[in-house]
């Protein structure tokens, strides 16, 4: 019942969005993260895969057949939201997520854990990676809970981060000399670091600006290696004190991540995602650069992005090669603290 009068809300607000914009706002995904159903996930196999439309009726009522289509669909579905892997198998992180455990069951947990571990060499031909995908989501469909209907969060790969770390070095103007760091496997403590892991967090969808570090997501995107830690009070108090208490944001998120969050999970994933960015980030520049087009703009040492684009940089323009650049920069200290807005 408590929960009927937010959805209500969000339901109406919704509905308002689209009535004044004529755009169906649930569309407009911020950032860069992935959100998907279940469902969803399936219905988008059953195109891939070509299964007939008129099977998604058993399937909404789970009832998952033991069929080669059925199984194969599984898979694809498992694929798609990174709950299956056909080296290493289940990934318990991500697919616990789509199921709600009753709360009268003590025992979801072992009794998922041991339908898994039934020896399935007996059952199912260890090659027959559709066979092992469906017998490991019929062990959570019968044993750990209920199907969520909701779009979660799950996560990308590897290439996807690079990309917005990348799309973050091109927004926040990060000078080439940081770059060359970065690519080096340096990174010093700049604001611009700082405010470069801020963004990257924001544009994977695990930081918010309103709500901090989205420590489930984070737990869910390091599926490879989950690490309890992202979940304990410990972890949430540890950064509740430094939310608010520095007055700037990118700091809050740098002094969380050295600090707290950083050695968690995949340990210092964002810094090998950065360097593999930076070096794709100046390889661009070498290559497609050769010329004139960025003169206009000396490096940016000292800068403040808010004021470099609103003012000094407010008659930007396009270059033939299609880069932007400023035909004046600012070069002017400022506190630290005015970089952040
Ligand atoms: C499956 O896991 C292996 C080993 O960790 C990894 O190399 C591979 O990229 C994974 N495949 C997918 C599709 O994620
Ligand atoms: C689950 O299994 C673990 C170890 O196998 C055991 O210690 C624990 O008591 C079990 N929990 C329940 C609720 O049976
Ligand atoms: C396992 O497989 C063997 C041979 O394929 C069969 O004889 C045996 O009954 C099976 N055991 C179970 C528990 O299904
Ligand atoms: C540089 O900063 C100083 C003090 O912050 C300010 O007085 C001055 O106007 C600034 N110069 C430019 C070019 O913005």
């Amino acid at each position: 019942m408590i929960t009927t009068r937010p959805r209500t809300g969000a339901v109406l607000l919704a509905a308002i969005a689209l009535s004044l914009t004529g755009c169906d706002s649930s569309l407009d995904v911020p950032h860069l993260a992935l959100t998907k159903s279940f469902t969803r996930a399936l219905q988008d196999c059953m195109e891939y895969l070509q299964v007939p439309g008129y099977r998604y009726v058993e399937y909404a009522s789970n009832n998952y057949p033991d069929d080669p289509e059925t199984k194969c669909l599984l898979r694809c579905v498992g694929l798609n939201l990174r709950w299956w892997n056909d080296t290493t198998g289940i990934q318990s992180a991500v697919m616990e997520r789509f199921f709600h455990p009753d709360e009268a069951d003590a025992e979801f947990e072992n009794r998922t854990a041991q339908c898994l571990e039934q020896d399935p060499a007996n059952s199912t031909d260890l090659s027959d990676c559709c066979g092992l995908a469906y017998r490991s989501f019929r062990c959570y469909l019968q044993y750990y809970g209920n199907l969520i209907p909701c779009a979660l969060f799950y996560p990308e790969d590897d290439s996807r981060y690079v990309q917005a770390a990348q799309d973050c070095i091109e927004y926040l103007q990060i000078p080439e000399k940081l770059l060359k760091s970065y690519a080096a496997g340096s990174f010093p403590d700049a604001p611009e670091t700082r405010c470069l892991l801020r963004c990257f967090f924001l544009r994977t969808g695990v930081f918010h600006t309103e709500t901090g570090f989205d420590v489930d997501r984070l737990y869910t995107r390091d599926y490879e290696h989950p690490d309890e830690r992202y979940l304990s009070e410990e972890t949430q108090a540890k950064l509740d004190k430094l939310r608010g208490a520095l007055g700037d944001q990118c700091t809050e998120v740098y002094l969380a991540y050295r600090d707290v969050l950083g050695k968690l999970g995949r340990s210092y994933l964002e810094y090998d995602v950065l360097q593999a960015a930076a070096r794709l980030a100046l390889g661009v520049v070498v290559q497609q650069e050769p010329s004139t087009t960025t003169t206009a703009c000396p490096e940016i040492s000292e800068f403040n992005y808010k004021e470099l684009n609103c003012q000094k940089c407010g008659q930007m323009f396009l270059a033939p090669t299609g880069r932007l650049s400023c035909p004046k920069c600012m070069k002017n200290s400022s506190s630290f603290s005015k970089y952040f807005f």
